[in-house]
């Protein structure tokens, strides 16, 4: 569903991505771990198309991606929940949810995003800026969601987010996953939440991929000693 190969990308000079290949099958979680630092922004916003590649492949379902533009991948079938949500502050839940319809016919919020993320359906008339952080990761993810997506990212979802909060999000992507069967790679720092969601997990250290596991047979303090500093 997801084909990455050989990714270049930089900022001016300096190369924060040397080469980076992987994939993602259908109905299949891949978490990507890495320290702060390690490039996983970086991969996410050059797979959307907010950063440009130097060079290599992206494809989705087959079709090569690599040099459209943000809104063309997104007709394509990938989506993105950014580092630090980035929901509209002064819209609704609801209008935040249907700027992810923005191309479909109907505007109305399908009730199966509702029936994933519950609170979203009590809090649907509130303005976006004042939901806690990690409501407002489930609305990222729900208006990420709208766009019916082959493949979803999701940058650093747990990111100052409060434990219980965390598994309403685990359960809601394994939720996702068995219902739409599609692609998901998330980026992450917490190897627990990781391995509740992941089937495969890999390490980026230094814009390069240094390690790649099935979830069944994780080296947990392995994955550790490369988070910790
Ligand atoms: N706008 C930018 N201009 C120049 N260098 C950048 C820019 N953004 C990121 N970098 C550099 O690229 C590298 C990867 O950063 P990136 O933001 O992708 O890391 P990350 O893994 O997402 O970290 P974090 O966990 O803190 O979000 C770092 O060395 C960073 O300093
Ligand atoms: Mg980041």
């Amino acid at each position: 569903m997801l084909q990455v190969t050989d990714l270049h990308v930089a900022y001016g000079q300096s190369e924060a991505l040397h080469g980076i290949t992987l994939h993602g099958h259908a109905n299949e979680t891949v978490a990507i771990m890495g320290r702060n630092g390690m490039g996983k922004t970086t991969l996410f916003k050059a797979l959307m198309g907010i950063l440009p590649v130097r060079s290599g492949r992206i494809e989705v379902a087959g079709q090569d991606v690599s040099h459209d533009e943000s809104f063309r991948r997104v007709a394509k079938g990938i989506a993105y929940v950014p580092q630090g949500r980035m929901v509209f502050p002064t819209l609704t839940v609801e209008e935040n949810i249907q700027t992810g319809l923005e191309n479909a016919r109907e505007k109305v919020v399908p009730d199966e995003i509702y029936a994933l993320f519950p609170v979203l359906w009590d809090m649907r008339g509130r303005r976006g800026g004042n939901l806690s952080g990690g409501q407002q990761q489930q609305l990222a993810i729900a208006r990420a969601l709208v766009t019916d997506p082959k493949v979803l990212l999701l940058d650093e979802p747990t990111e100052g987010i409060q434990p219980s909060i965390i598994k309403d999000i685990a359960r809601a992507l394994n939720e996702i996953r068995k219902l739409r069967g599609i692609t998901i790679v998330v980026s992450e720092q917490v190897l627990s939440f990781a391995m509740d969601v992941a089937d495969r997990l890999l390490v980026i250290e230094g814009g390069r991929l240094v390690h790649e596991t099935r979830r069944s047979e994780t080296n947990e303090q392995l994955i550790k000693s490369y988070l910790s500093v």
